[in-house]
């Protein structure tokens, strides 16, 4: 076994006995490159879609981020990392709020969410981006007692832990390292892992709606001007309960999903 492997398998240990107690079953791997650890284990639907995965992956070939944009990330300086689970909400509007917040709750403070998901150090015009999150779901056929349709859904998540170097991103990006000077891929994924699943859990259950005035805290966007892609501006009054962004227009309040259009706050 290399040192690199011996890492790894430590590594995989400690993120094993993290997040085995609450999923059971758990398979955790950590690779060295795979092309997206959203694509692999989007095709564990087709494999094994009952047992849950975990997959960090120190680099990516094809990483992907929301809208068809890729997600890049240097070995060492961004943790990568997908959670793979059959998943039963009840109502699945508001799950990556739910997410985003899990993650920036179980990091710092200061961490705020530009709505949907994206975690980011400051506020409004100011805001740089520190991470996010592509959520992707797939139906598959489980066995339980007769077959079932299911649905199998991966979460991937992508944290800037150093600052990242030129890049033609059109948010300005932060880092951890801002907020948490030693803060590593290790001690990152083992702090942000387990509350993630327990986020999920509890959203299967529960929903977005006893989460929205802890988003609320942490919003990026709350009374800012804003730009939405549609075209229209306006102010941003919160979320609703289902997660929709509330915004005042000069046509009166719209609730925005996040599979209609997207939003940037509006320089002065
Ligand atoms: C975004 O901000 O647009 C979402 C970025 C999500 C990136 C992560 S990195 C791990 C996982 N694998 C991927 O290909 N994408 C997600």
């Amino acid at each position: 076994m290399n040192t690199h492997e011996f890492l790894s398998s430590a590594f995989a240990e400690a993120l094993h006995a993290a997040c085995d107690p609450l999923l059971n079953g758990m398979a955790v791997e950590v690779e060295a490159e795979v092309d997206s650890t959203n694509t692999q284990l989007l095709g564990r639907a087709r494999i094994n879609p009952v047992r849950p995965a975990l997959m960090v992956s120190l680099s990516q070939t094809a990483g992907r981020g929301r809208l068809g944009r890729t997600w890049h990330g240097e070995p060492g300086e961004s943790l990568m990392f997908s959670v793979g689970l059959l998943l039963d909400p009840k109502d699945w509007s508001g799950l990556s709020l739910a997410v985003g917040l899990a993650i920036a709750e179980a990091l710092h403070p200061d961490i705020s969410l530009k709505w949907p998901n994206d975690l980011w150090l400051g506020k409004g015009v100011g805001g740089r981006k520190l991470g996010g999150v592509l959520i992707e779901t797939a139906s598959t056929q489980v066995q339980f007692d007769t077959p079932t349709t299911a649905r199998w859904c991966v979460v991937g998540v992508g944290i800037n832990l150093k600052p990242r170097g030129n890049t033609d991103l059109r948010t300005p990006s932060a880092a951890l390292s801002e907020l948490l000077p030693l803060c590593d891929l290790a001690s990152t994924a083992t702090a942000v892992a387990p509350m993630l699943i327990k986020a999920l859990k509890r959203f299967e259950s529960q929903g977005f709606a006893p989460l929205r005035e802890r988003f609320h805290a942490r919003c990026a966007l709350a009374q800012e001007a804003v730009l939405l892609s549609d075209g229209q501006s306006g102010v941003v009054q919160g979320v609703d309960a289902t997660g929709a962004l509330l915004v005042h227009t000069q046509f009166g309040d719209r609730h925005v999903s996040s599979d209609e259009v997207s939003v940037k706050p509006k320089p002065p």
